[in-house]
């Protein structure tokens, strides 16, 4: 790791690890590694994180992709930058792309992105086209577009974005053991369309290759998805098939509302490999897992808290040992989805603008 001394963003300073010295940043990463003490107790495992990705500029891990796919965009010399997107994606290319002065087109499934995700998009000037599909049927529509020398493509299958969330790995791997002296056993993350999995598998492998690591101290990978769209829990209990697309998808937790996942042949080896596993989970689980997280100070989106709700259901089956120590990775933040917190949140209670009416309310203690 000492490699990684020097300045930059909590991308950026990882350079070493990746294409360019520098990049089109806001800046990002360098994100907090959080102790959950209840949710340790809760979920009955000696040590537990939350590395909370909620915190980048843009409110999602995307930004550490986009930093460095935005910077190659420029290189390349692309005039139009585009995505399919749930969402996030989208927020963080309409930002990178007015960083950069670039034009941006995103395609949204028209009605199933989060308010906060489209109001993003929207400010920084985006084109945003709202599909009338899904999110898989967005991104054939998008490779089309690039295909065709339309647009440039920053989804997951550009590996360049993957480059710059492999930083995640590395904050997790340096933070950890300067934490503790030891390296985490196991990463649990939310998994829609697999990138993320496959980034950190990557950086995993490159760590063992460069001699900072050794094998046995890869943590395992492990993925949580919505049973509504849970592609990857049937691949790595069913074996994949990649024929096999999920046509229809439905979760809460929209940013994970994907059938095909494409980085799928990426992202299996790396949670074989490493000996984790992939578990779905309801969306009433999600929403718990989502309440606990706030009941920590941690305010999520519905997909971000996946993680928790995958780790509780895996320590039930006792898949997972109560002496792991273990970093399930949020992956966006609360504000993203405001209706969903909403829901699940509390209820606010109309009182009159007198202040012994508000006293004789609370004292009446009617509600919570
Ligand atoms: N969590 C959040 C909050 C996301 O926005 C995404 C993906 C994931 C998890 C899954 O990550 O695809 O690397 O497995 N969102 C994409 C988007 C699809 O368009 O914003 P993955």
């Amino acid at each position: 790791f000492e490699a990684f001394e020097g300045e930059g963003s909590g991308v950026w300073r990882y350079h070493a690890a990746l294409p360019f010295d520098v990049g089109v940043t806001l800046p990002e990463g360098n994100t907090p590694l959080h102790e959950v003490p209840r949710i340790e107790e809760s979920a009955g495992v000696e040590n537990l994180r939350v590395k909370h990705e909620g915190m980048n500029p843009t409110g999602s891990f995307k930004d550490r992709g986009m930093t460095v796919g935005v910077r190659v965009a420029q290189e390349v010399g692309v005039d139009r930058l585009a995505c399919a997107s749930t969402g996030n994606t989208s927020a963080a290319l309409a930002a990178y792309g007015a960083r950069a002065g670039l034009e941006t087109l995103v395609l949204l499934p028209a009605g199933k992105v989060a308010a906060g995700k489209i109001a993003q998009a929207a400010l920084h000037q985006a084109r945003i086209l709202e599909v009338d599909g899904n999110f898989d049927q967005c991104l054939d529509r998008v490779q089309d577009l690039a295909g065709r020398g339309e647009a440039y493509l920053l989804n997951s299958l550009n590996p360049f974005r993957l480059e710059g969330q492999k930083t995640i790995g590395l904050e997790i791997m340096e933070e950890h053991y300067a934490d503790h002296g030891e390296y985490p056993d196991r990463i649990v993350l939310p998994v829609g369309n697999a990138g993320n999995t496959a980034a950190l598998y990557k950086c995993f492998r490159e760590l063992v290759a460069a001699g900072a690591i050794t094998e046995d101290q890869v943590p395992k990978l492990t993925g949580a998805q919505a049973e509504g769209a849970a592609p990857m829990v049937e691949a790595i209990e069913e074996g994949y098939d990649e024929t096999r697309r999920w046509d229809e998808v439905e979760t809460r937790a929209t940013a994970i509302r994907i059938g095909n996942p494409v980085n799928a042949p990426k992202a299996l080896p790396g949670i074989r490999e490493t000996g984790g596993t992939a578990v779905a989970v309801s969306d009433e689980e999600i929403t718990e897992a989502q309440r606990e997280l706030a009941g920590e100070g941690v305010g999520v989106e519905p997909a971000s808290a996946a993680s928790i709700a995958g780790l509780h259901k895996l320590r039930e089956r006792g898949d997972i040992d109560a002496d792991e120590s273990v970093v399930c990775l949020t992956t966006g933040h609360l504000l993203k989805d405001p209706d969903a917190a909403a829901e699940a949140g509390a209820e606010p209670e109309p009182v009159s603008n007198d202040t012994d009416a508000i006293l004789a309310h609370l004292e009446d203690g009617s509600s919570s």
